[in-house]
């Protein structure tokens, strides 16, 4: 497995009027190439540190990291000409347009005066706003200078996009759009890490998540791996909906190893078992004469997950 970010034991300790704070304390993570990663937590977790240390913007109190196998300490230089940074705060100046403070960024970015314009062009599309290219930064929406951000991150052609919450303070649709984007981008092959606080932002797109909270991580791993073991723990949920006697079945059913609860309501039974029994229950059913219409096997959201973990931790969900 390639990895594009590696960090072991990394830790940052701000000192501010003779207190330690530890915004990011011993933190070990890998996202994998060409994954969508989500960074998870609370205002004040350690989120945009973590970043900040990825990109060379601060140095780690200790630990190490490797981004696209280039050192985080030693090598920030060259990791900076390959990521794409979203940062917290950008500086657009708002009197020029779309266009212009791209232009600005691609000059600072050192990409040639002959090609700036073309590039230039490809990320205004890209991120969809190459019709109001000519309107200025000033007089743009929440989620167009968001965007705007993610232009300019795109302007190396990165392989690897670092987004600092890309859709904070951005309506429905447009943070829909932005999550779009990121789906489209990482199609073509890019790695991208997201931070958010909120957990629907990052569900439907991550294929990993990592909860962090007071600088500590609290729960990571791929999205599928995750809500298995949810499953596991809490219990695969098996709903079946069948024409026939089903009280007999319902019985026999209770009785099948490794089934913990078996609830009758209406029609439907409602199965809870350490494991995935639906061909079990298929080959009872035959048994028993009952027509099977629905046999699901229903999914515990991220949802569930995030407020089982966020509640063991005695976090605030948001
Ligand atoms: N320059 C700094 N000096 C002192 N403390 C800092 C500094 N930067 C961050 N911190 C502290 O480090 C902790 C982590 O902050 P960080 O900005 O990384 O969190 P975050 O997860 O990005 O939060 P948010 O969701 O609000 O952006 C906080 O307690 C914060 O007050
Ligand atoms: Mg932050």
């Amino acid at each position: 497995m390639e990895y594009a970010i590696e960090v072991f034991d990394l830790t940052k300790v701000y000192r501010s009027e003779g207190k330690e704070i530890k915004a990011v304390d011993h933190l070990n993570l890998k996202v994998e190439k060409g994954s969508i990663f989500g960074l998870l937590g609370p205002n004040g977790a350690g989120k945009t540190t973590f970043i900040m240390m990825l990109t060379g913007l601060t140095l780690p109190t200790s630990g190490s990291g490797k981004v696209l196998g280039y050192d985080i300490i030693k090598e920030s230089l060259q990791i900076r000409r390959k990521v794409g940074l979203l940062p917290e705060g950008f500086g657009f100046y708002d009197h020029l347009t779309a266009e212009e403070n791209l232009n600005y960024v691609a000059a600072l970015n050192d990409i040639p005066k002959e090609e700036r314009r073309k590039r230039v062009e490809d990320v205004l599309a890209s991120v969809g706003l190459l019709e109001v290219k000519d309107r200025k930064f000033g007089g743009f929406s929440r989620g167009m200078k968001q965007k705007l951000g993610i232009a300019q991150a795109l302007l190396k052609n990165p392989e690897l996009l670092l987004l600092d919450e890309p859709t904070a303070g951005v309506d429905p649709e447009g943070a829909r759009a932005i999550r779009e984007l990121v789906l489209k981008l990482n199609r073509e092959g890019k790695t991208i890490v997201l931070s958010t606080h909120l957990l629907f932002e990052v569900g439907p797109i991550c294929d990993s998540i990592a909860i962090m909270n007071y600088g500590r991580l609290v729960l990571q791993g791929k999205v599928k791996d995750l809500l298995e073991r949810l499953m596991a723990e809490e219990g695969y949920r098996i709903k079946i909906e069948g024409i026939g006697e089903v009280g007999a079945f319902a019985e026999e059913l209770s009785r099948i190893a490794g089934v913990r609860s078996v609830r009758l309501e209406g029609k439907a039974v409602h199965v809870v078992a350490e494991k995935d029994i639906r061909v079990e229950i298929g080959k009872l059913s035959a048994k028993h004469n009952i027509e099977i219409v629905t046999l699901e096997l229903q999914q515990p959201s991220l949802e569930d997950l995030f407020i089982k973990y966020y509640k063991k931790e005695g976090l605030s969900y948001a």
